[in-house]
């Protein structure tokens, strides 16, 4: 008798349950097998393959160029890493905006193509036609809010948002809206961490995090930034666990050195 062992995967009711626990949801990003494996296996709540990928992984220096057959070859590289957490993949800019059957068709492809568990769209009430579409097709919609990279045309700047009262009070009514119209939870980006806080405990559903503070029900970050691939990019919220950049060209030039030297590959390296 062979005995197998099933891996309970991370539902959107298991984040629910967590959040109702207040236990706090561990999310990261990535963009590969490689690391998704690996993100995986350290016991991560929820993988995003977000459209960082467009900064990270390609150079670009907004979200804006990252097409959605290029989400959807990162996102169905990650899925084959990952057994337990939850994938949760961006529509990338102009996949969805302003034409809910366009979006339908966007959330369609990443769910079929990639083998993801749910997705994620920037905005509140203005793309609330495209999330209500996508949701009657049984894909579950995280929701994103406060600075909304796709946005950076209209903000002008990556600055913390919502700290005027207008844009506050904004925010709020749009995580309510967010939260009526069935998203299973919500990304809250740059805003003061009083505003995050109030939101996390006015709304059911889970809030999570990138510069808005501990009083929410987890946070996210950037792989590339917490593993200090990325160097140039350091924002007050950005806690580096790893200085993996300087490993990295400290490992290529002792490779380097190797070469240069016939030092590698020795005896033992070679057939
Ligand atoms: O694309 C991304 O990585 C994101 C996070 C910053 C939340 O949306």
């Amino acid at each position: 008798m062979s005995v197998h062992k099933e891996v309970k995967k991370v539902t959107t009711n298991v984040l629910q349950e967590m959040k109702n626990r207040q236990e706090k949801i561990a999310m990261l990003t990535a963009y590969d097998f490689s690391m998704s494996r690996l993100l995986d296996a350290s016991g991560i709540d929820i993988i995003l393959v977000g459209d960082s990928a467009s900064n990270v992984m390609a150079g670009h220096v907004s979200t804006l160029p990252i097409t959605l057959e290029q989400m959807i070859y990162h996102a169905s590289s990650v899925v084959r890493g990952v057994k337990k957490a939850h994938v949760v993949v961006d529509l990338p800019f102009g996949s969805y905006q302003g034409n809910s059957k366009l979006a339908l068709k966007s959330a369609i492809r990443i769910m079929k193509e990639t083998g993801a568990d749910s997705i994620k769209i920037e905005g509140g009430y203005e793309v609330g036609d495209s999330i209500s579409r996508i949701l009657t097709a049984g894909i579950p919609v995280m929701g994103h809010l406060g600075l909304m990279p796709q946005s950076i045309h209209k903000f002008g700047t990556y600055t913390v948002r919502a700290t005027d009262q207008k844009e506050a009070d904004k925010l709020i009514a749009d995580a309510h809206y967010l939260e009526k119209i069935g998203c299973f939870a919500i990304v809250l980006e740059k805003i003061p961490a009083s505003l995050a806080a109030r939101v996390a405990k006015e709304v059911s559903i889970p809030i999570i995090g990138i510069g808005a503070g501990g009083d929410v029900d987890g946070q996210v970050l950037v792989l590339h930034d917490m593993l200090g691939i990325t160097t140039e990019f350091s924002p007050r919220f950005l806690r580096r666990y790893l200085n993996l950049s300087e490993d990295i060209v400290n490992a290529a030039q002792e490779y380097i050195k190797d070469v240069r030297n016939s030092d590698f590959p020795n005896e033992n390296e070679q057939y």
